[in-house]
């Protein structure tokens, strides 16, 4: 710690050592709301004696910390350990690696580009849809995390995970649930919980993707040398093509991944960035939705002004009883306005991923204060978009706030569902894609309610997931 610290920004205190501690990992989000609404932008608490920690609760610090001043912010040792199974994926390296690979592939995350995924997300839905009986219960949750993960397999690997390789998505899953205790937000300052190293299940199901994913890679390359290669269209051949213009970038720090001399990636990147969009790319985007299902279900209001627009945008029963709806297409979201918004608005309310931590390398300035290098800050979605400075009536669920004045007013960071800055959700056009695309499938067809006895409790993991599934009866809103 710098000893030129003279002043503490203001923060609970207890005398007994551990009760924040405890109430922290009993409801993170409860402390987290509490803390900001007593202490203000900048609050400060300690959790054990080393864990010095501050909350960031303005929008404006949040921007200057992920946007300017990136550079003095680090996820941290945590991530060593998810680094057993991604590598060095995007999601787990730092510094100047990072920045070359994400120059790399950003350009293969452009809306543009993942348009033509659009089909795909579309007939994975209605093969959700279709296979759904009027009047059933399902668990939205488990059901969107399944229909996400096809996707997801599908645009990277050209895979089909039920009918080609259900061994696959068992092995995701594992992969998946292993992750999630590695990468949790709050991990990096929960740091005395031990980690265990990776159960032997993940350990076989690692092998299982590898030796998938090595062998697609090596598929692909044989493809690329007979100039065949146009054949496939997933995001594995377009990672194998991307290509540095700077090739003398740095190789990652780990050992076996040396960049290729023509500044492509090599084996081992591809495959580490391939399991890094596995695991970044669907639970997020199924926990959205799973949340959207179940506040549509809330507010019978919005319910029907959404179904409104998209009976108007893609057809519904003509006079003689016919069905004339269309199956929605990428080209057809510019018109889903008010669709965009609900997904916007259930994103403020149960935002995907509900914090995001850092290390402080060097002393950092933030308004009156100076962050001393090794603490820790959070900076929270969940916190920052319940807050009544910028949104009316926090806890009411409104897509029509969403208008483009509101929008222009709001400080940028008082809502970022997909962080921000170098670091920020390289998936982000995915995902709106996807999340449109998929709300206007189903609710095409289905009208879902919440069963009786169903519990909500959120239960803010790695992503914010309802802790006891989500099960909704199925109604039917025509053929
Ligand atoms: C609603 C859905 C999603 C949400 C809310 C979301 C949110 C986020 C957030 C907040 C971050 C930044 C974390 C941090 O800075 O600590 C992030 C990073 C990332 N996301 Fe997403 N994400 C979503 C969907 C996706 C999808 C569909 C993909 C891939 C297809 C993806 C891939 C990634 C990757 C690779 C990173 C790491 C980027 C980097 O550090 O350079 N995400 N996401």
């Amino acid at each position: 710690m710098s000893s030129e610290i003279t002043k503490y920004p203001p923060g609970p205190t207890y005398k007994m050592p551990g009760k924040l501690i405890r109430q922290f990992i009993h409801d993170p989000i409860k402390t987290l709301s509490t803390i900001s609404q007593k202490y203000g932008d900048v609050a400060y608490f300690k959790l054990g004696p080393k864990q010095h920690v501050y909350l960031i609760n303005n929008p404006d610090y949040i921007e200057k910390m992920l946007i300017y001043d990136h550079r003095n912010f680090k996820k941290g040792k945590r991530l060593q350990i998810a680094k057993s199974l991604l590598g060095e994926g995007l999601v787990t390296s730092e510094g100047d690696f990072h920045n070359r690979q994400r120059r790399l592939i950003q350009p293969i995350f452009h809306s543009r580009q993942i348009m033509t995924y659009g089909k795909i997300m579309t007939d994975y839905a209605i093969r959700f849809r279709d296979r759904w009986k009027n009047e059933d219960t399902i668990d939205i949750s488990q059901e969107m995390m399944e229909l996400t993960l096809g996707i997801i397999c599908k645009s990277v690997l050209n895979y089909d995970v039920e009918s080609e390789a259900k061994q696959v998505g068992k092995a995701l899953t594992t992969t998946r649930n292993y992750s999630r205790r590695l990468q949790s937000p709050i991990g990096h300052i929960l740091d005395k919980i031990p980690i265990l190293p990776a159960p032997r299940g993940a350990r076989k199901a690692k092998k299982e993707l590898d030796s998938l994913v090595y062998g697609l890679i090596s598929d692909r390359r044989h493809h690329q040398q007979e100039s065949d290669n146009n054949h496939y269209d997933d995001l594995l051949s377009r990672l194998l093509e991307a290509q540095d213009s700077n090739l003398a970038g740095p190789a990652p720090p780990s050992s076996g991944g040396a960049q290729s001399s023509n500044g492509k990636m090599s084996d081992k990147q591809v495959r580490d960035e391939v399991m890094t969009i596995f695991i970044a790319g669907h639970e997020t985007t199924a926990n959205a939705l799973t949340w959207t299902f179940y506040l549509l279900s809330q507010y019978p209001d919005v319910e029907k002004k959404l179904h409104d627009e998209i009976d108007s945008v893609l057809g519904t029963i003509d006079e003689n009883g016919n069905d004339v709806s269309k199956i929605p297409t990428a080209e057809d979201i510019p018109k889903l306005q008010y669709t965009e918004k609900v997904l916007r608005e259930s994103m403020r309310l149960y935002p995907p991923v509900w914090t995001m931590g850092r290390y402080v390398e060097n002393d950092y300035h933030v308004g009156e204060y100076t962050i001393p290098a090794g603490s820790s800050i959070l900076m929270s979605q969940y916190v920052m978009h319940h807050d009544p400075r910028y949104y009316k009536e926090p806890e009411q669920f409104n897509p029509d706030r969403w208008t483009e004045e509101f929008k222009a007013r709001l400080p940028r960071f008082s809502y970022f569902p997909f962080g921000g800055g170098i670091r920020g959700c390289i998936g982000e056009p995915f995902a709106w894609i996807e999340g449109t695309l998929i709300i206007a499938t189903i609710v095409q067809k289905w009208t879902m309610r919440l069963i009786p006895d169903q519990r909500i409790k959120l239960d803010p993991a790695i992503t914010l997931r309802p802790k006891y599934g989500m099960k909704m009866k199925l109604i039917r809103r025509k053929s």
